[in-house]
């Protein structure tokens, strides 16, 4: 199995992700509010690049069952329902509706890898489930960070390296590109607090600045849910949990 680590979305285009098995990360706040709008019962997530392309597909859907969400430089997008804080989409709001969702740098680069085999979301949220989707399926993985406007993000590369190393403990006969082991080198040093290295990096500060500390808080949380968002043609669902398999020996 080989990983590699894409630091930003700007340097390859959507043809690379053909056939790939990729995981999307936008830790502030895309990929943790994506995970936790599906773990809250959103019926349905449709990531889209624009925001005419958000009010034009959502003028088509079920008034009431559809909610626009997504934000422009951390602020809700003007005659939007919902911004781009996790802590919005709460169970009362998004049970059984579909969200369409516009954001400057994560839903754009899960619509970029649209054409994966398989297309996982991960946050902190959820990284332990999504590292042990990736060692049952024992593809080579492309991890794409989301980044800050095509730009290196911390949060996302240190992100990366934590879900890398947790797959090492799972699979066998890894190979590292040198992006992957620059992105574990990264957590070495800034993941021992996230919450921390979450509040100095430049995006962190800016949502700071704009009044979303809570929301640090909460994209800094490890493992709080199994939930793994999947992409199914343009769609991002939920992916169903395995039951536990009781062997009966006769
Ligand atoms: C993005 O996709 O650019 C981010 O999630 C921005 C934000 O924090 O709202």
């Amino acid at each position: 199995m080989k990983v590699n680590v894409l630091l930003s979305p700007l340097s390859v285009d959507e043809l690379y992700f053909s056939g790939k098995t990729t995981v999307v990360i936008d830790v502030l706040r895309a990929s943790t509010t994506i995970v936790n709008m599906l773990r809250n019962g959103a019926k349905e997530v449709i990531p889209v690049a624009t925001v005419e392309f958000a009010v034009k597909i959502s003028g088509g859907m079920f008034g009431g069952l559809t909610l626009l969400g997504g934000e422009r430089n951390t602020k809700k997008v003007e005659g939007f329902a919902l911004g781009n804080s996790p802590l919005e989409y709460t169970a009362e709001v998004v049970a059984g509706k579909t969200i369409v969702f516009y954001t400057t740098n994560g839903s754009r680069a899960i619509v970029k890898a649209k054409f994966s085999e398989n297309l996982f979301v991960c946050s902190y949220n959820n990284i332990s489930a999504v590292a042990s989707k990736l060692a049952e399926l024992n593809k080579d993985i492309e991890i794409i960070c989301a980044g800050r406007n095509n730009a290196f993000s911390l949060e996302d590369s240190c992100c990366a390296g934590k879900l890398i190393s947790e797959i090492l403990v799972l699979a066998e006969n890894i190979e590292l590109t040198d992006s992957a082991l620059a992105v574990q080198a990264l957590n070495k040093s800034f993941g021992k607090s996230i919450f921390k290295m979450l509040k100095e990096s430049e995006h962190g500060k800016l949502l700071k600045e704009n009044g979303f500390e809570a929301d640090i808080k909460f994209c800094s949380k490890l493992n709080t849910t199994e939930a793994i968002p999947y992409l199914t043609g343009n769609t991002l669902k939920l992916l169903p949990v395995k039951q536990d398999q009781t062997i009966i020996e006769s």
